[in-house]
């Protein structure tokens, strides 16, 4: 027996074993990682644990192992759990029934999938692009993918069709999977005509699997489109699993940073693996028979790692919701709860402070009594908000877990383990095992010690770490691995309170955090500027009391006879067609210059004051060319200003 092994299985159930599992995991971080991975199925055992250079921005996990990501999701459970349930799906309308699909029905499924890519040609590494509302399917042709090793793209469904040729062309993706519509509240929503004005941008599609959810007539183009029911049903149910090297890449997720254009995270089989379960389990603390329910659309990353993969690498019973949580009423979210005797509520900010919004009443009609865990995800939570989930959803007897982490981490990294951590409002705690954060200046001098607040790195790898950005690799080192030297650098402001916890204050980089969904400023300015009498235009983040940050744009137009109302409308409705409505400013103010230095670089700081509306200390502004451009941007706000 291993001597310095803590645990023998996965899972931490006390403080004391979460600090004795943390110190093993940074004394021996490979053999704390090669016991987590141990319990999985590996077609080959791996030769090294690690190898790792942040100067180069390069981890590699397990090399010269080889295994399928499924058969560790699906295959593996199947002797004692092929009836259990693996995926409940929930839809939009609450009259259609409920889906419960096993285990084995899963497999069947997801091997069905595979089985018709491969007739497309899909071979191992190519890439797949799934643009789907969220329904079962969206979860079986991700894992159908990762089945033969092809590498799979999900790009949330409410990305504008420019936005989706945009990811179609970076991956060189060779199929797309869709639906001809979508469900969502009250609304019916056209997806297959996005793809399609999509793909005018997109030779390099060869085919296009059309599921049929809300039967409205859409145009197929012969050659390249077939229905889902007519291709899949015929397909065979058995597909075996292609062994992939741990390093084979796993899927591409785009998210937004500080440029244009937005970035293909990149995550790798293996590390991801480990890391997803890991985390999973030990945050949420599922116990067998728990019904887990993260909210995230699988568009996102939090539905990749805790709806997909964590869950089905636990061989736990995941639920997914086609709606919105105000569909038909605000008490959607507690009736699905009661209905499913859900364990574990995972949900963002954004939802509980708009759900705040509606009262308490609704509360008197719904038990919440099978409820465990709530989790908290995507951006600060408030206090207010806390307390709320506490106190109404939570009855005062489930632990809440506020977790840190992002799209590049792959998997919660900071994060209190449900009834073992003691939570404190805001705060995010303490870091998992085998994550190392490290708290820098603007310099990167370490923070050391306690009471301190500065920029959030890492300073040593974790196994679902970002791999590269697709395609790009030098722009994964410019981004995560040059700000510090020999560090990964997270984008976010951090406080480390007087007990080693961990408060995320925001990001300190020009992103900004619209209902938990990442906005790149200059990515919104691009579009923006693309309505034809825009002359220029500068969007800061501001407090919003339901979206945490709302968007305000500063825009210079050409003279024209339109009223400011009305440009502000076209304004609206092209950053909708160019990214899509999530990025829809909540403010536009037509400003007739911008607050520039003599060197021409635009002065964000000051319009960040105004757009919070507070411009009691807007600094020195002598240095700015015309000055007294600040005095008609205050007289023109769209905020009230506290001096
Ligand atoms: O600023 C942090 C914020 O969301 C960013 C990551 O966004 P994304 O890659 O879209 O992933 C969101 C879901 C994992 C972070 O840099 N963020 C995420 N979780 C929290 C948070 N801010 C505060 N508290 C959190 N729990």
């Amino acid at each position: 027996m291993n001597p310095t092994r803590i645990s023998m299985s996965n899972r931490i159930r006390t403080f004391e074993e979460y600090q004795k599992e943390y110190s093993y995991s940074v004394a021996q971080p490979e053999e704390f990682w090669a016991d987590k991975a141990s319990q999985f199925v590996w077609q080959k055992k791996w030769d090294r644990v690690l190898d790792w250079n942040f100067e180069k921005g390069d981890s590699k996990w397990f090399s010269g192992a080889q295994l399928n990501i499924t058969e560790n999701c699906l295959d593996r459970h199947l002797p004692e759990k092929a009836n259990q349930v693996a995926l409940l799906w929930e839809g939009n309308d609450p009259g259609e029934a409920s889906q419960k699909i096993t285990y084995q029905e899963l497999l069947n499924k997801v091997c069905q999938v595979a089985n018709v890519l491969l007739e497309k040609g899909v071979q191992k590494g190519d890439r797949v692009c799934l643009y789907m509302p969220m329904v079962p399917e969206l979860a079986i042709g991700v894992l159908a993918c990762a089945r033969i090793g092809a590498i799979h793209s999900v790009v949330f469904a409410g990305f504008s069709a420019s936005s989706l040729a945009d990811r179609i062309e970076d991956a060189g993706c060779k199929v797309v999977l869709t639906s001809d519509g979508a469900f969502r509240g009250n609304k019916k929503i056209a997806v297959k005509a996005v793809v399609d004005e999509a793909l005018l941008r997109c030779p390099g599609v060869q085919s296009v699997l059309v599921l049929q959810r809300t039967g409205e007539k859409i145009a197929m183009k012969e050659g390249r489109d077939c229905w889902w029911h007519e291709t899949v049903p015929a397909a065979s149910a058995n597909c075996a699993p292609v062994p992939v090297e741990a390093e084979h890449p796993l899927f591409i997720l785009y998210t937004s940073g500080s440029t244009g254009k937005p970035k293909g995270v990149l995550h790798s089989t293996a590390g991801y693996m480990v890391y997803a379960h890991y985390s999973f389990l030990n945050v949420f603390q599922y116990d067998a028979g728990d019904i887990h329910w993260c909210t995230a659309d699988i568009g996102w990353i939090t539905g990749h790692s805790y709806i997909v993969y964590g869950p089905l690498l636990e061989g736990a019973t995941s639920v997914m919701f086609e709606g919105v949580p105000t569909y038909p009423d605000a008490g959607r979210c507690w009736e699905i709860i009661d209905k499913h005797s859900v364990t574990h509520f995972y949900t963002a900010p954004t939802a509980i402070r708009s759900l705040m919004g509606f009262g308490t009443e609704l509360f008197s009609k719904y038990q919440l009594n099978s409820l465990k865990v709530l989790g908290s995800v995507g951006e600060p939570i408030n206090e207010e908000a806390w307390h709320w989930y506490n106190d109404h959803v939570g009855k005062k007897r489930c632990p809440i877990v506020d977790t840190w982490w992002q799209t590049e981490t792959g998997g919660i990294l900071i994060s209190p383990l449900a009834g073992i951590t003691k939570t404190k409002p805001s705060y995010a705690t303490l870091p998992l095992p085998g994550v190392q954060p490290i708290l820098v200046d603007a310099e990167g001098n370490e923070l050391k010690g306690n009471n301190v607040e500065g920029n959030l790195c890492i300073k040593f790898p974790w196994p679902s770490i970002i791999r590269t950005t697709y395609g790009d690799h030098e722009r994964c080192i410019q981004t995560y691995f040059s700000t510090y030297k020999g560090l990964y650098f997270t984008g976010d402001g951090c406080k480390r309170d007087e007990e080693g916890y961990y408060r995320i204050l925001g990001r300190v980089d020009d992103v900004i955090n619209v209902s938990g969904h990442r906005m790149g400023t200059a990515e919104v300015e691009n579009a923006i500027n693309e309505h034809p009498q825009v002359i220029e235009s500068a969007v800061v983040g501001y407090p919003h009391d339901i979206k945490g940050q709302g968007i305000y744009a500063f825009v210079i137009c050409e003279k024209s006879d339109k009223s400011a109302e009305a440009l502000r409308q076209e304004i609206t409705s092209v950053v909708s067609k160019i990214i899509g409505p999530i990025a829809k400013p909540d403010k536009i103010q037509i400003v007739s210059g911008l607050p520039k230095t003599r060197s021409g670089k635009i002065m964000r700081r000051i319009l960040r004051k105004v757009a919070e509306g507070d411009i009691s200390n807007l600094g020195d502004t002598s240095t700015l060319l015309d000055p007294a451009i600040v005095d008609e941007i205050k007289a023109g706000a769209l905020v009230p200003l506290k001096a």
